[in-house]
């Protein structure tokens, strides 16, 4: 039975060969039901692509079970596709653990117009509510102070950073999107920030990728996917709840937070049946970017105070410029970093060399494409691989290590490089949207700490080990105890 089932494989698999539309772009035949799934590695599939391209070209295709999915990889494919045909790569793919979660609604997952609407507003409610009353910068500068003063109760103990790391960092996107912060001792907030990191730990292990290729059988079954999942479920219904208890005295004049001001755009479109303001984009494009604005930027912080851990004199060179610029008293400033190019180009290179995103959030083509000689039929899942650009031998001096150089210039200066693509495509239609407040975030709470503290680990430097624990849709970085000492 066995050898029928493997010769009807075979031959399934040779006349889908011979099948498929001939202009697809190139790559490994796919299998009867499983697809691509013995090419990819499920626990980092960002290194078989990379490898797939040295093998098939910068633009190939795999197959997710029976569906295919166009890979892009090098600089120039990717600059090609998402901003010169940005419109019709514009489009954001029907991921099986995003759909799961959002129910297709909200600014992350939308695409067309709807999209265009929630991303227009996103941006523009962010900017009011940051920029405006209360400046987004002040408002990071005192969660860091908060976070310094929570460090230093830690004394001469080893601790575990990352609770804290993900408290602050979520207090401020907290505060433009529920108009307030929360105590780093509320257990009910902690099991809220639970819930982003159960989420982000399965999307980003392997059993998270199988779950993509196969959402229905995955649902019947038991699993930790269902904790992960129904996590974020819930987490919308609070969402929700919170919106309709704020109806009671909602001041359309003067709307106090992201929430309020979308509710005040639904009251504005109530009698037009199709409006994007309703409360199903409301609470998911909520839920991305209190997810989005809390895992990526603490994750990255976490790596930071790992790999001053590890290389103890790039932390001394930090120290001895935020003294040298900033002083021991006064808080850190965003106009600060023109004038500190080592700390500006230690940032760059963690996220360059941390790679978070290395596929991206994959997108979709809005209609049947044709690129480099091929023709994408529309809807087809694209993946932009950021991490051919971020690692490029030909694009960086050192691709492999971690080294401040990739962003220093022979005189010092921070020497900026196109292919930094952390944040996805600078001119491309998608580019993350928290970029801004997640670069001042990240330099304003490093130079805050290292302002006060030297970081130490619980082994010495050479033994710490810096590779992130999970490396599928995300490379998540490590946990662990470290000492934070009080400088002099
Ligand atoms: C999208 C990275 C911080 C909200 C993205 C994308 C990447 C990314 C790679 C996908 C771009 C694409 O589809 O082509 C990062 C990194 C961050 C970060 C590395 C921090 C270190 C943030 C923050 C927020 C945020 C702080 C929220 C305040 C979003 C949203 C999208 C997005 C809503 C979807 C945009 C859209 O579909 O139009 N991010 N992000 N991100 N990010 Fe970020």
């Amino acid at each position: 039975l066995l050898l029928s089932l493997l010769f009807l494989a075979l031959l399934w698999r040779s006349r889908s060969k011979q099948s498929q539309p001939s202009r697809l772009p190139p790559g490994p035949a796919p299998w009867p039901f499983v697809g691509s799934l013995l090419h990819v590695d499920l626990k980092q599939p960002y290194r078989s692509y990379l490898k797939l391209s040295q093998q098939y070209g910068p633009v190939f295709t795999v197959w997710l079970g029976s569906k295919p999915v166009v890979v892009l990889s090098g600089y120039r494919t990717l600059r090609d596709a998402f901003v010169s045909q940005g419109e019709e790569f514009s489009g954001r793919a029907n991921y099986p653990i995003l759909q799961k979660v959002t129910d297709g609604y909200g600014v992350l997952v939308s695409s067309g117009d709807r999209w265009k609407e929630l991303r227009r507003f996103s941006i523009m409610t962010l900017k009011n509510f940051g920029m405006g009353r209360r400046s987004i910068e002040e408002r990071i500068q005192e969660e860091a102070k908060c976070l310094v003063n929570a460090f230093a109760e830690h004394g001469d103990s080893a601790f575990n950073p990352k609770f804290l790391l993900c408290n602050a960092v979520s207090n401020v996107v907290c505060s433009i999107v529920f108009g307030k912060r929360f105590d780093y001792h509320d257990s009910q907030f902690k099991s809220l920030l639970n819930v982003i990191d159960n989420y982000f730990t399965f999307l980003s292990s392997s059993r998270g990728q199988l779950y993509n290729m196969f959402p229905r059988v995955f649902e019947r079954l038991p699993g930790p996917h269902h904790l992960a999942l129904g996590g974020v479920r819930r987490l919308r219904e609070l969402i929700r709840e919170e919106a309709l208890r704020r109806l009671g005295d909602l001041n359309a004049d003067e709307p106090r937070d992201y929430i309020e001001a979308f509710l005040v755009k639904m009251q504005e479109e109530k009698h037009n049946p199709n409006s994007t303001f309703n409360y199903d984009n409301l609470t998911s494009s909520v839920w991305n970017l209190f997810s989005a604005g809390t895992e990526t930027t603490s994750s990255t912080l976490r790596h930071t105070l790992l790999l001053m851990q590890k290389y103890p004199n790039v932390q001394a060179r930090i120290q001895k410029e935020i003294d040298e610029v900033i002083g021991p008293l006064r808080s850190p400033t965003a106009q600060d970093r023109q004038n500190m190019p080592y700390t500006d180009a230690v940032v760059h290179e963690i996220q360059r060399s941390l790679d978070l995103s290395p596929t991206s959030v994959p997108h979709k083509v809005l209609k049947d494409t044709e690129f480099k000689g091929y023709t994408i039929p529309q809807g087809t899942m694209v993946i932009p691989l950021l991490s051919s650009v971020l690692s490029d031998p030909e694009l960086w001096k050192h691709p492999d290590t971690f080294d401040p150089e990739n962003f220093l210039d022979e005189k010092g200066s921070f020497k900026k490089n196109d292919a930094f693509l952390a944040f996805g495509l600078d001119s491309g239609k998608r580019v993350c949207l928290g970029e801004g407040l997640a670069r001042m975030e990240l330099f304003l709470f490093f130079t805050s700490l290292l302002q006060k503290f030297t970081f130490t680990g619980t082994e010495p430097p050479e033994q710490i080990e810096t590779n992130p624990q999970y490396c599928s849709f995300g490379r998540m970085p490590r946990t662990y105890q470290c000492y934070a000492r009080l400088r002099a």
